[in-house]
């Protein structure tokens, strides 16, 4: 299957996909890396993985909507099975999901429904959660509620700040993106509702 990962920052998650498939048994490939902004070690391990990369700057486009088809567009370029967002820190908005509905995965550091939005793990430790985790849904038009297709739990530990929670979380959160990606790549994936699972 063809992965088009779209990254805002370090690109971990990102890393771990392309370290995967460079097993040809995983059965998906990265095809194309884009980001919304220039300057990032996530495109810097694309372009070290020569995976061609591509830039969509919000400020580049005179609205919103125009950057989101623009977005699609060049997503469409690259002729992926998946669109993987992760880490990328901008909400994806009608034009793209209509393009890619469905096959759009994004994960996020927390266990949603908790902790939506960019602040997961800081939230939850505010919060005094004695578990987090992070969860891989199928990207809807809010924010972080698309139905879920795999969650792993975290355990917060007393003197955790955000930065050890977050790559404590990381940990989990870039292997349960691996397994499921690979298994969505290899079996296909079947959104019913709140309800997604793999399969044709
Ligand atoms: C991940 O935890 C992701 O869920 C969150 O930001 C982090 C990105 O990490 N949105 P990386 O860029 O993949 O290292």
């Amino acid at each position: 299957a063809r992965l088009v990962v779209l990254v805002s920052g370090s690109g971990t998650n990102l890393q771990a996909l392309l370290d995967a498939s460079q097993d040809p048994a995983y059965g998906a490939r990265v095809v194309a890396v884009g980001a919304d902004r220039d300057g990032i070690e996530g495109l810097a391990r694309a372009e070290r993985a020569g995976v061609p990369t591509f830039t969509v700057r919000v400020r580049d486009f005179p609205s919103r909507e125009h950057w989101d088809r623009a977005l699609a567009e060049q997503v469409a370029a690259s002729e992926p099975d998946l669109v993987v967002s992760a880490g990328f820190m901008k909400l994806l908005g009608g034009a793209f999901l209509e393009r890619f509905g469905g096959r759009v995965l994004n994960t996020h550091p927390a266990l949603s429904p908790a902790f939506p939005g960019t602040q997961g793990p800081a939230d939850a430790l505010a919060y005094g959660v004695k578990v987090t985790g992070c969860t891989l849904f199928v990207v809807d038009a809010g924010v972080d509620t698309g139905p879920i297709l795999a969650q792993e739990a975290v355990p917060v530990e007393a003197d955790d700040d955000v930065e050890t929670l977050h790559e404590r979380i990381k940990v989990a959160e870039r292997r349960m993106l691996v397994d499921a990606v690979g298994r969505a790549a290899r079996e296909g994936l079947r959104v019913e509702g709140r309800r997604v699972r793999f399969g044709a």
